[in-house]
């Protein structure tokens, strides 16, 4: 929308746990904070009220150019180009240094925008330091191979960046899901442009400040608010963009895919949703995987891409594990993110909560058995209680789609062969988990699952070191570990004749 008076680039912002700062507002262009070319904005909501509470700068496709022009130039002419592989690293461990003087502040602004627990949003930056210290220590180690083919050659190759690249994030989990793509694209030594999620622009802002504070130079990261159909697409078609990493639903990934093939052919790389099983086996540590189990789908409000949201567990114990599941579920307590006591935020906005509520009301007409919740929580804000079905069938849609909030489906299987079936039974192959006593049973699931991740006897292993991504149509290309660096550069071969 138009702003009847201009908004400013920045303004003070006071916390429901009494933290005052300054927000940045603007779009964050070759260094600087400045607005939209259109002068547009739009409103920022506090989900754990429904409140407006303020707006930040809107991002269109003319802002889009300026952004890549700024990152072309970087990465051509400027001091980034002459930059050593060190220097950059440096770079971001100063930047992960930065974030930690400033934890309380980003995990108060992500907990206020997106509705996490605070102390989960604290998890996220602290996550969010590991990234950049891990990918700080590559940056001087990327290289390439000498290959020998005759006596009359010399061969080599070298790890070069891409270029400038275009990164599209989504609102679960806002400032995590941008470092988790600049920390290693920086290493690699590109440029960049990223659009964050309209739901939750704040806290990649105020990490905008604290990149010009560590000293990147103008051009090299560009941060813009804005909506998927402007902002979005242009940078999915952009001509001078010469890789996007995207992470969202996989309609969108797909029209991603689309847009660079009718563009200049770039490289994508698509983070996308899930539906992965969580298996219980009759051998396991009941107690222990039931934790697995609650956290594995109810962490941030279940909005997890990894979410283990099909759970399937062996006939002989799943009566009582069903039993022990909703106890441990209706433990959860749902309120005010900055409250110490709370372990449950709201989902993330209304059209999310509208979402999630109709397939609650779907999972109830396909004739599924609605163990608990299936309600909303108090009166203000987008509370969902944690749902469980049970008796659910591998064909309800309940089974098959991403809901992306606390509701999950539990089934039985009959032994490992069914299990593997069963959780195989997806389109998708993001992630999956098992809990067995038997090293045996561990390594048959982990051999026969087709997903990105198998986890055993535990849930979400993240760690910057192990490489995360999907199978199927939850997408290609690996974030995290060494396995991200190969998406963030190219390999050039060069050949001497020496004959
Ligand atoms: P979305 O996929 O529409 O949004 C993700 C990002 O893509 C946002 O930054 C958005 O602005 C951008 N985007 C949207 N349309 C675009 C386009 N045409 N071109 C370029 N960029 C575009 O996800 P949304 O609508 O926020 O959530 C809907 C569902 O998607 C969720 O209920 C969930 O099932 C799934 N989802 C999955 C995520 C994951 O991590 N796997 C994350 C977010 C959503
Ligand atoms: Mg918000």
């Amino acid at each position: 929308m138009p702003a009847s008076a201009p908004l400013s680039l920045s303004q003070k912002f006071k916390l429901p746990n009494g933290l005052e700062y300054e927000q940045p507002l603007g779009l964050f262009i070759n260094g600087e904070f400045v607005p939209g070319k259109e002068r547009k904005t739009f409103e920022v909501v506090n989900p754990t009220t429904g409140k407006v509470v303020g707006e930040v700068h809107e991002a269109t496709a003319a802002d889009v150019d300026i952004a890549v022009d700024a990152a072309e130039a970087a990465f051509y002419d400027g001091s980034w180009s002459r930059m050593s592989s060190g220097e950059r690293g440096h770079l971001l461990l100063k930047l992960a240094d930065l974030l930690e003087e400033n934890m309380t502040t980003l995990a108060s602004i992500e907990s206020f925008d997106n509705g996490k627990v605070f102390q989960q949003a604290k998890g996220d930056v602290y996550s969010c330091m590991g990234f950049l210290r891990y990918y700080g220590g590559w940056a001087d180690k990327i290289h390439g191979k000498v290959i020998e083919t005759s006596p009359g050659s010399f061969n080599f190759t070298k790890q070069e960046p891409i270029g400038v690249c275009g990164m599209i994030i989504p609102w679960n989990f806002p400032l995590l899901n941008c470092l988790i793509k600049i920390a290693p694209a920086i290493a690699c030594g590109n440029t960049l442009v990223l659009k964050t999620a309209d739901r939750t622009p704040l806290s990649a802002l105020y990490a905008a400040r604290l990149c010009q504070e560590a000293g990147f130079p103008p051009g090299v990261i560009n941060i813009l608010s804005g909506f998927g159909k402007t902002a979005g697409a242009a940078i999915a078609s952009h001509m001078k963009i010469q890789k996007v990493s995207f992470t969202g639903s996989t309609v969108v990934g797909r029209q991603i895919m689309k847009a660079a093939a009718e563009s200049n052919l770039k490289k994508i790389s698509l983070e996308l949703g899930g539906k992965s099983p969580h298996i219980i086996c009759k051998d396991a540590d009941i107690g222990r995987a039931v934790e697995w189990v609650n956290a594995g789908i109810f962490y941030n409000s279940g909005q997890c891409c990894s979410a283990g949201s099909r759970i399937y567990v062996q006939a002989s114990i799943y009566d009582k594990v069903v039993e022990a599941f909703k106890k441990r579920a209706q433990a959860i307590v749902l309120g005010n993110p900055f409250d110490e006591a709370s372990s449950q935020g709201p989902q993330v906005s209304e059209a999310q909560y509208n979402r999630v509520m109709s397939y609650i009301e779907l999972g109830k007409s396909e004739g599924a058995r609605l163990e608990i919740g299936g309600e909303r929580h108090g009166s203000e804000g987008y509370f969902i209680k944690p749902t469980v079905f049970s008796n659910v069938t591998e064909d309800m849609r309940i089974m098959q789609e991403e809901i992306f909030g606390p509701v999950c489906a539990i089934s039985k299987f009959k032994d490992v062969e069914d299990a593997i079936g069963k959780g195989n039974a997806t389109k998708y192959g993001l992630a999956s988990a098992v809990h067995t006593r038997s090293l045996n049973t561990a390594m048959e699931f982990s051999n026969k699952l087709r997903a990105g991740s198998v986890w055993i006897n535990c849930y979400n292993a993240f760690n910057p070191a192990l490489p995360f991504g999907g199978y199927g149509e939850s997408g290609f290309g690996r974030e995290l570990g060494k396995a991200s660096l190969d998406d963030y550069t190219q390999t050039k071969t060069v050949s001497i004749n020496l004959s």
